[in-house]
């Protein structure tokens, strides 16, 4: 195993793709969603919920986290307010700042090693 990865999102589009890929390139994912009980069971994926409207919920999320692809609230006008702490929390505890969208937009492979 590399480690272990949160996705945010992890039930969305976008999420649930980058579960996949997480899994498939041999990490340990923690899977964020508002409704973590309502989540099929998966190998080497755990459900954890996180909220960001509820910003304690992320601590939990983060236990045992070495990386964090972060997938933005959709439709949200808050959303870059919402998401600075969570990436001040993110590199806290990881030492690196959140993977994005579009830092794999531009195809970068080394963050999968
Ligand atoms: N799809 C694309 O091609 C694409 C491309 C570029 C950028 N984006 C951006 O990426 C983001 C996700 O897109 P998507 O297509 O994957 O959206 P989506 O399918 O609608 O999924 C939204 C995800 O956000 C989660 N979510 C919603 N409100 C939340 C909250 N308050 N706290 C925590 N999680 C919350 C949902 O989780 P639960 O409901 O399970 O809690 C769900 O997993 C959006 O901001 C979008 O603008 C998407």
């Amino acid at each position: 195993m590399k480690g272990t990865i949160l996705v945010t999102g992890a039930t969305g589009n976008l999420g649930s793709r980058m579960v996949e890929v997480a899994v498939a390139k041999g990490f340990r994912v923690k899977a964020a969603t508002r409704h973590p009980e309502k989540m099929p069971a998966a190998r080497n994926v755990q459900p954890v919920k996180m909220d960001y409207d509820d910003p304690h919920t992320l601590n939990t999320a983060l236990v045992g986290v070495n990386r964090v692809f972060l997938v933005a609230p959709p439709l949200d006008p808050g959303a870059p307010e919402k998401l600075t702490p969570v990436t001040d929390d993110v590199k806290q505890v990881t030492g690196e700042d959140p993977l994005t969208f579009e830092y794999f937009a531009q195809a970068n492979k080394a963050v999968w090693k």
